[in-house]
C-alpha cells in the first residue's frame, strides 16, 4: 500500500517542484494566504511521550490570550505522522498552522510549497542554534523550519552487567557471551542488543548507522545518487543481519520501533540498546527496572565509535495557515531558553541551543550531554531529496528482507541501489 502511495506522490512531485518557488512565498504574488494573519493556532506534532507539551501550551497561552495554541497530538510513529501531514496538506487544511517536520521531510514539504520559507517577513534568527539543526531545516539554501529538538543516537548499556561502555561492536558482543539469552527476549536472561528494526523510518536510521560505520555511503556527495551497493556497506549491514542469524539481536526486535525498544530495556530484557536521548527520561521514570543501573555512551562501530544518523524535528508554518504571523511568533518561542530547557529537564529531549551543552548545571545533571553533542555534530544526514519517501522505502524494504533472512546482504544492497536510483529519478 505504501509503495503505491509513494509512486503517486513522486509522480505528482515533478510538476509541483516547478511551481514551488512561487507557491508559498508571499512576495511572489497571489498566494499571501495569511502571511500577516494573527489569531489562534493549532500545533500538530507527534505523541508527547516525553510530557513536555503541557508546559509549552500553558506558557504560550498565558502570554497570548487572543492567539492561543491548541495542540493536536498524532501517533508516536514517524510514518503515521508523515501520512497524516501529507493528507492534510493535500487537502490544503488551514487548521494545521504549525507542524512538526522530521528532518527527513524538509525537502519534500519545501519542494511542494507546503511550508513557508523563513525569509523576508518570516525571518528567524538562527545564530544561537546548533549548525547541524539549522542545516536539517534548510532546503536549497533556504531555511524552511525552526529547529525544535535535535536527535543523536546513543548506546544504552547496563552498568550492573558491564564494567565500561563498549566502543566497538566486537567489545559489545564480547560482553554478551554466555550472559544473555540468544535469539529471543522471552528467556530468563536479557537479550544482547536491539535497536529499531521494524519496517518503518527507524529501520532506515539503524541501517544507515551500520552502513556508515564501515565506510559505506547510501548516496554520493550530491545527497541523492545511489552508491549503497559496496563491500563497505555489506560489512556494516552484516552486523545487523548476523545479529538476527546468530541471535545476539532477539527476533522480537523485527517489530521494534523506539517505544518497544525502550520498553524492553526498561523492563530489563536487553543488555544493550540503541535509542535517542528521550529514552533517558523513561528509563529514569517510576516503572523502570533499570533506573540507576544503566549508562549512556556514543554508538560503537567496527573499530572505535560509529556515527549516528542525524535525527530531529523542526517546526514549519503551513502555507495554508490563516495565522502565519502568530505561527512565526510561536516558532520563535520554541527556540527560547525556557522551552528548550524544559524539553531537556522534563523530557530529556536534545536541545537545539548550542549553549545548553556546556551549561555547567545541566552538564552536571545530564552527564551524557557532551557525548550527545558529539553524536549530533558528527551525525550523518539521511539523503536530502524531495523524493525521500521512495528512497527510505528502498532502504527499509531491502534491509528488512535481509534481516528476516529472506535475501542475502549482497542481494539486498543490489536491490536497494536499484530502488534508490529509480526513486530519485522521480518514480
Ligand atoms: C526520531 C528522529 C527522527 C527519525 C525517527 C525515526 O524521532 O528524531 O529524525 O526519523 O526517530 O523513527
Amino acid at each position: 500500500m505504501r509503495a503505491r502511495k509513494v509512486a503517486a506522490v513522486a509522480g505528482a512531485l515533478g510538476a509541483t517542484l516547478v511551481l514551488a518557488g512561487c507557491g508559498a512565498d508571499g512576495d511572489s504574488g497571489g498566494s499571501t494566504r495569511g502571511a500577516d494573519g494573527r489569531g489562534p493556532i493549532t500545533f500538530v506534532t507527534g505523541k508527547d511521550n516525553s510530557g513536555v507539551l503541557p508546559f509549552i501550551a500553558d506558557e504560550w497561552n498565558r502570554a497570548h490570550p487572543d492567539e492561543k495554541v491548541t495542540i493536536k497530538q498524532q501517533s508516536d510513529q514517524a510514518d503515521q505522522q508523515l501520512a497524516d501531514l501529507e493528507q492534510h496538506f493535500q487537502a490544503k487544511d488551514p487548521g494545521y498552522d504549525v507542524v512538526t517536520v522530521d528532518v527527513v521531510w524538509t525537502a519534500e514539504f519545501a519542494a511542494r510549497g507546503w511550508i513557508v520559507p523563513l525569509t523576508g517577513r518570516h525571518t528567524l534568527d538562527t545564530r544561537r542554534l546548533l549548525p547541524a539543526t539549522v542545516k536539517s531545516a534548510t532546503y536549497n539554501g533556504t531555511l524552511y523550519a525552526a529547529p525544535y529538538g535535535s536527535d543523536g543516537g546513543l548506546l544504552y548499556y547496563r552498568t550492573d552487567m558491564v564494567d565500561s561502555a563498549p566502543t566497538t561492536w566486537k567489545e559489545l558482543l564480547g560482553n554478551c557471551e554466555g550472559r544473555t539469552a540468544e535469539g529471543t527476549i522471552t528467556g530468563d536472561r536479557p537479550a544482547c542488543y536491539a535497536g529499531q528494526f521494524a519496517k518503518y523510518e527507524g529501520l532506515t536510521v539503524n541501517a544507515a548507522e551500520a552502513i556508515n560505520a564501515t565506510g559505506g555511503k547510501i548516496v554520493g556527495s550530491d545527497g541523492r545518487t545511489a552508491t549503497v551497493d559496496s563491500p563497505e556497506s555489506a560489512a556494516g549491514l552484516d552486523f545487523l543481519v548476523k545479529g538476527f542469524k546468530d541471535g545476539y539481536i532477539p527476533k522480537e526486535a523485527l517489530g521494534f520501533q523506539e517505544t518497544q525498544t525502550v520498553n524492553a530495556f526498561r523492563s530489563g530484557q536487553l543488555m544493550f540498546m540503541r535509542n535517542w536521548p528521550y529514552a533517558v527520561a523513561i528509563l529514569d521514570g517510576k516503572d523502570s527496572k533499570v533506573a540507576g543501573k544503566y549508562g549512556v555512551a556514543p554508538l560503537p562501530g567496527p573499530a572505535g565509535h560509529g556515527a549516528s544518523t542525524l535525527g530531529g524535528h523542526n517546526l514549519g508554518i503551513s502555507a495554508y495557515s490563516e495565522h502565519q504571523a502568530t505561527a512565526l511568533d510561536f516558532l520563535r518561542f520554541i527556540e527560547s531558553d525556557t522551552v528548550q530547557r524544559n524539553n531537556l529537564t522534563v523530557g530529556t529531549l536534545a536541545p537545539v541551543l548550542t549553549s545548553m551543552y556546556s551549561d555547567p548545571k545541566l552538564v552536571k545533571k545530564f552527564t551524557y550531554l557532551p557525548d550527545l553533542l558529539k553524536s549530533i555534530e558528527t551525525a550523518v544526514p539521511r539523503p536530502i531529496t524531495p523524493f525521500y519517501p521512495g528512497v527510505t522505502e528502498a532502504i527499509e524494504t531491502n534491509t528488512y528482507a535481509a534481516l528476516q533472512g529472506r535475501t542475502t546482504t549482497a542481494q539486498a544492497l543490489k536491490d536497494m541501489q536499484a530502488a534508490i536510483k529509480s526513486a530519485t529519478a522521480g518514480g
